[in-house]
């Protein structure tokens, strides 16, 4: 798809994430052909330097987080679409050259990868000094907010400037590709719908491991935790795509119409329904206290829960979400298990098995159904449960292996104008409501959440959630 003339302002283009995501995204769409010839991304911060400045850091991370060769000649390239300018977000210096730098009837997007305290200021000037107008595009970066009173004061100071329709609110999850095959699997064949209710379905497990910890960012984690950092944003997300109904269209307000309805539909979650968790020492490696920087906190690096949708199609089926930091394997996947058949005609001894779905979000994308077939051999009808295993990267041979980074996709999404991968103030602001009520149990409670050792899978207490249930957690696996 044809992508038109831009120029993209990048403010904390020194940052980590410009240097880690951005940038490196930008540059494998370049590579890609999707970079039109007169593009300009301009870099915004505070530090003073020109352009070649700018452009040598910018080919250095592109060479460090995007795997580029030194010396690579699409790389010399591409940096002539880069430019710089300082600026100081709470003044007036840089706002006039910034304004020079802009062209006239293209595409104009501002990327605040910068703190959240700066959105105001920086939407402020960008209207003050008329370089924005009622076609530009914002995009903006989680935390979206820490409550459900901060999210709204964000949304309100965006929106003394923008409308709902230029806001880009990133969630980065949206953007992983087997995030949206959810949809294509769901939407585009006819096998699974019919099914994908209570009626058929028994439970769903949402996992998302990590194997890092959160040394070096402990003072951002120490104040989110798992619930902020992961499970209001990411998590939610990824319930929503299961859940939701079929939109009418894939366009962005169907889309998010329908997410907004499963978010609205959350019960309250239950203390007994949650489990908080928090990685000690394992001989390697420091625990969460040394990582956070905080020898008494109380913050949680993994959440588990039960959560229940109050609706029709789902009544009565669990979805038990967990994440966490420093566990066992770097995995995320959702696992759909089916209820039993309802009678068995073989005469066979071994458990029934119920069927499963398992969608690998990362690593080794890709899609499992379990399903039970004869045993081979001539002694009778003795059943097994087999997968029906599909690697993307298998059946999408060299291409479907290179999966483009989230980022990619959503900065051009931006610049096409399409917002059906972003999130909408009044989605953000639901999910913060049925957050701020679990996280207000907790602070009241001041109860400590339970040790698990890094490695580990995870907190003992965990197990019970499901074992009451009589379920169990998969394992976590890479
Ligand atoms: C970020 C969180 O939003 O997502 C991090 O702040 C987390 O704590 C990261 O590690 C996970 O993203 P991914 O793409 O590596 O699964």
């Amino acid at each position: 798809i044809p992508v038109d003339e831009f120029d993209l302002v990048i403010f904390g283009a020194t940052g980590d994430l410009a240097q880690r995501k951005i940038l490196p995204g930008l540059f494998r769409r370049y590579v890609a052909g999707q970079i039109p010839e007169g593009a300009q991304i301009i870099g915004a911060a505070r530090t003073e330097q020109d352009d070649a400045g700018f452009r040598d850091a910018a080919a250095a991370a592109i060479r460090e987080f995007g795997s580029v060769p030194k010396g690579d000649p699409q790389l010399t390239e591409f940096l002539r679409h880069l430019s710089y300018v300082a600026i100081d977000a709470k003044g007036e210096d840089g706002w006039p050259a910034l304004k020079q730098k802009m062209r006239g009837g293209v595409v104009h997007a501002f990327y605040f990868s910068v703190a959240p305290a700066l959105f105001g200021d920086i939407a402020e000037r960008l209207a003050g000094h008329g370089i924005a107008d009622a076609d530009s595009r914002i995009v903006v970066e989680k935390p979206f907010g820490r409550d459900l009173a901060t999210a709204r004061a964000l949304n309100a100071t965006l929106a003394r400037h923008f409308d709902e329709h230029q806001i880009y609110r990133i969630d980065h999850y949206l953007g992983k590709e087997t995030v949206q095959n959810l949809m294509a699997v769901r939407f585009a064949n006819i096998l699974f719908e019919p099914l994908w209710n209570a009626q058929f379905i028994d439970h769903v497990q949402i996992t998302v491991a990590e194997t890092v910890g959160v040394a070096g960012r402990g003072s951002y984690y120490d104040k989110s935790g798992a619930i902020r950092d992961m499970v209001q944003n990411h998590m939610m997300q990824l319930l929503c795509l299961i859940a939701m109904e079929p939109p009418y269209h894939f366009d962005p307000d169907a889309v998010r119409d329908e997410k907004l309805k499963v978010i609205r539909a959350l019960e309250p979650v239950a203390p007994v329904d949650i489990v908080r968790g928090q990685y000690q020492a394992d001989g390697e490696g420091a625990g969460y206290l040394a990582d956070a920087e905080n020898p008494d906190s109380r913050t949680e690096s993994y959440v588990a829960m039960k959560v229940r949708i109050s609706n029709w199609r789902w009544q009565g089926t669990p979805f038990y979400l967990r994440t966490g930091k420093k566990l066992r394997a770097r995995t995320s996947e959702i696992a759909i298990t089916f209820k039993e058949p309802p009678h068995s005609i073989f005469d066979d001894s071994g458990e029934p098995k119920a069927n499963e779905l398992v969608i690998r979000l990362q690593p080794n994308e890709g899609m499992n159904l379990k399903v039970m077939i004869k045993e081979p051999g001539p002694g009778g009808m003795r059943l097994v449960q087999v997968p029906l295993d599909m690697s993307f990267a298998d059946a999408l041979g060299p291409e479907g292996a290179d999966m483009p980074d989230a980022y990619e996709r959503l900065i051009m999404d931006v610049i096409r104008g399409n917002q059906t991968l972003f999130m909408r103030g009044d989605e953000v602001e639901a999910a913060w409501a049925w957050t701020d009520p679990i996280i207000a149990a907790w602070e009241e409670g001041k109860q400590r959440p339970e040790p698990y050792d890094a490695g580990s899978s995870g907190p003992e207490e965990a197990l019970r959630l499901m074992h009451r249930d009589n379920r169990r957690w998969r394992e976590i696996r890479a």
